[in-house]
């Protein structure tokens, strides 16, 4: 029973329905797996993840309350089957009014290097851009101006609000309501966010140079990963687009995509940001809403074509500009551009579309219950081990402290494949019938209540 139990809390959190936050069994956000080969991670000192500060921000962010007239949450422009993005090319504010650019996918932002927010990089970080669109005149509607209440009001809104009375001092230890307290757990929540159970990290593990064939790609998509990976004069996009992260080089000018919505006879030219390029296609195969700033691409097909041949403009950046500031054409095969493509959707994960931690917590009828829980006892993930060789082909070992242990392992798509107990300081597990590929290895401790994860690869 015992053995059970310390795995328990943690499969038990993943069983509470919608509507329920049970404070004893909190979502563990502080310890999600990523992979060791990410660059960077723009959480800042004085805002790490918390578990209660992202329960917090998961709530905030799935909150009707937060705009004026309590139709819309960030969740209405950001849904989680779109990669936290948004297929209309515009989106419905709270009174009907359009988005003036495309909503942006909100997938591995605190690995992106360049923290600032927005297509034009208005917002500093993360934490100054998540109450922007509650001031915004058309999104949430407390912009205090044109008639609209500033986001005082809001604030007093929630502030009467049972869940808020509950939570906010949960987190901040007083119960004073402020921007600053809703903008620190916005941001762990959305920092939260995470997508790496794509076949390109699949195939990144189990190679360990980005640069070698992947042998779970096919022949186009690894040559796809080539033409990437080339410098931007041949027709490349890491230079503004790093693997694996993909995110956007901090220093980037425009890419020749000007159009603006609200005005269509003057060009924008200050569009020097993109989410990053996971998840631009849903596991269903289907793009995950239009891209670029102005919605205006319906494929990758169109992405590429337009890299293809770039009008230049006096913001362009140097990368896509031809010799002599003449239009720059790069000149790709048919058969070149369908690589490319064929690698961009490789770049897709699974679990982020249906993961619990990122849910509405929401009932249909909005209503929600904060409730303190039975089980004080929540597994702590703090254990330390190693594993070794790794990769492996047959056999893992495994070195900890003296103690018994349970193991699980699961496939990258989170089903549970092997579950073994295991006794330290040294033991050894048989993977002989696993198939090849990567996996996440939890270890959880039988008596103290602690557990470790690692990524192994089986070759
Ligand atoms: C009515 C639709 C709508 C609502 C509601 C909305 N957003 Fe957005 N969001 C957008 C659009 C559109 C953009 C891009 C706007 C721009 O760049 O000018 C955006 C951009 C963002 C970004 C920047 C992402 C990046 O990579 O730079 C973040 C973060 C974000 N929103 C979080 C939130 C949060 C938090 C809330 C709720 C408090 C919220 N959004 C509510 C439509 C919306
Ligand atoms: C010189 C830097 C640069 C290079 C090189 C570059 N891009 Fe971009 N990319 C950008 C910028 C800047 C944006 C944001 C543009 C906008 O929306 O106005 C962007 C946006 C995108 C988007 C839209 C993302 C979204 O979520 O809507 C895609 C897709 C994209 N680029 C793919 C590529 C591909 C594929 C290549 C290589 C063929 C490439 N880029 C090369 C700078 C670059």
């Amino acid at each position: 029973m015992r053995k059970l139990y310390v795995f328990g809390v943690l499969v038990m959190s993943f069983l509470l329905t919608a509507g329920t936050i049970d404070l004893a069994n909190l979502f563990d956000y502080e310890q999600l797996p990523f992979p060791n080969y990410l660059r960077f991670d723009n959480t800042p000192a004085n805002n790490p993840i918390t578990n209660e500060g992202a329960t917090l921000g998961r709530v905030l962010f799935y909150d009707k309350a937060l705009s004026l007239n309590h139709t819309v949450s960030c969740a209405s422009c950001h849904q989680q089957v779109f990669a936290f993005g948004d297929t209309a090319r515009f989106s419905i504010g709270f009174d009907g009014e359009r988005t003036r650019k495309h909503s942006m996918r909100l997938i591995n932002m605190r690995y992106a290097e360049d923290e600032r927010a927005f297509w034009d990089e208005r917002a500093a970080t993360i934490e100054l851009q998540t109450t922007q669109p509650i001031q915004d005149h058309g999104e949430m509607g407390f912009s205090g101006s044109g008639g609209q209440p500033t986001i005082d009001s809001l604030i007093s809104r929630l502030s009467s609000l049972e869940r808020y009375r509950i939570l906010f001092p949960l987190v901040f230890g007083d119960s004073t309501l402020t921007e600053l307290k809703m903008q620190r757990a916005l941001s762990q929540f959305i920092r939260s966010i995470q997508s790496f159970d794509s076949r390109f990290d699949e195939g990144l593990i189990e190679a360990g140079n980005i640069a070698a064939q992947f042998s779970n790609f096919t022949q186009a998509e690894n040559n796809g990963k080539r033409l990437f990976l080339q410098p931007a004069g041949l027709g490349g996009c890491q230079n503004c687009h790093s693997a694996p992260a993909f995110d956007i080089d901090p220093l980037v000018h425009n890419n020749g995509v000007t159009s603006n919505p609200s005005n269509p006879t003057v060009q924008d030219l200050s569009n020097v940001r993109s989410p990053t390029l996971r998840d631009m296609i849903g596991p269903n195969g289907e793009l995950n809403g239009p891209l670029m700033h102005d919605g205006s691409m319906t494929s990758l097909m169109e992405v590429i074509n337009h890299y293809d041949s770039i009008p230049s403009n006096i913001g362009l950046d140097e990368r896509l500009r031809g010799e002599n500031q003449e239009d720059r054409v790069i000149g790709y095969s048919n058969t070149q551009k369908r690589n490319l493509v064929a690698f961009l959707e490789t770049l897709t994960g699974s679990n982020v579309y249906t993961e619990p931690v990122y849910s509405d917590p929401f009932e249909p009828d909005g209503s929600i219950t904060i409730v303190e829980g039975t089980s004080q006892t929540r597994a702590s993930s703090n254990l330390r081990f190693e594993v070794y060789p790794n990769p492996t082909v047959d056999y893992l070992s495994l070195s900890l402290p003296r103690e018994e242990y349970h193991v699980r392992i699961y496939s990258q798509q989170g089903q549970l494949v092997l579950e073994q107990n295991v006794q330290g300081p040294l033991d050894r597990i048989d993977l002989k019938a696993l198939s090849k590929g990567a996996y996440m290895l939890e270890v959880g401790s039988i008596n103290e209540f602690a557990f470790g994860r690692s990524w192994v690869v089986k070759r």
